[in-house]
């Protein structure tokens, strides 16, 4: 009798706390332009791709690294592969890849929609990508964004009406000691500011070649200014060692 009272007591106790309960969830994005593919026409399974002799060769060379019946190991450098000769990741490069390393279709998509690095849409000539994670933003990303969409006129996401430039946003290009980083195709260009990064527009469009790596003129990732450190000679050998050992 007793027991049955409590229980009533503690469901009732437990009724009335998630009655009071708040609950709140964030709203949920929805977007259906990452991991859904539609048929286009610009992109669709009729469209033919192989690779060329060049980049057959390569593929053979990438997957002789695998044993036979572990072939789809060759999987993301042969989708490397092929956008770099597509220009980008059509389901047509996709499906060919699949039946190259034979695996079904699926599997090749979903590690296709898995990495940001295949572009499942066309961009431009220059694929420009701004890294905007915290080091880079502390270091002015924001502003290099900006004047990216003000220069070029389009927006994160956007590609120019000439084909030229793409713009995108990414997480930590893993060059945050020379931030602020944007890579444009395979090249990286580093500590930049709004001047830079306009000149580097203007010299792309204009077909000029670039220099890649920091635009501040230092090497590599050296420091910024004068050596702040080992700025002295190294001490010898004993160096605070006791006089008696
Ligand atoms: S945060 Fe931009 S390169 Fe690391």
């Amino acid at each position: 009798m007793f027991a049955k009272f409590r229980q009533g007591m503690l469901c009732a106790a437990a009724a009335s706390r998630n009655a009071q309960r708040q609950f709140s969830v964030s709203s949920a994005v929805r977007s259906d332009a990452i991991f859904v593919h539609r048929d286009t026409p610009q992109n669709n399974p009729s469209i033919p791709f192989e690779f060329d002799q060049k980049n057959m060769q390569e593929a053979k060379k990438i997957m002789a690294k695998y044993p036979p019946q572990y072939k789809k190991a060759a999987m993301i450098p042969l989708l490397h592969l092929a956008q770099k000769q597509n220009g980008w990741t059509s389901i047509s490069v996709m499906n060919y890849v699949a039946k190259l390393i034979e695996v079904p279709p699926m599997r090749v998509y979903e590690v296709a929609t898995f990495y940001t690095m295949f572009n499942r849409n066309p961009v431009g000539k220059y694929f420009l990508q701004v890294c905007t994670t915290t080091p880079c933003q502390l270091c002015g990303s924001s502003k290099i964004v900006e004047t990216i969409e003000n220069h070029l006129g389009i927006k994160v996401g956007e590609t120019t009406s000439d084909k030229l430039f793409t713009l995108v946003e990414v997480e930590c290009a893993g060059a945050c000691v020379n931030a602020p980083v944007i890579s444009v195709n395979d090249d990286y260009f580093e500590d930049l500011t709004p001047g830079a990064t306009v000149k580097l527009l203007d010299d792309l469009k204009a077909g000029k070649s670039v220099t890649r790596g920091p635009v501040s003129g230092r090497k590599n990732c050296e420091p910024l200014g004068q050596p702040t450190t080992l700025t002295t000679p190294p001490p010898g050998p004993g160096f605070m060692v006791r006089s008696d050992l």
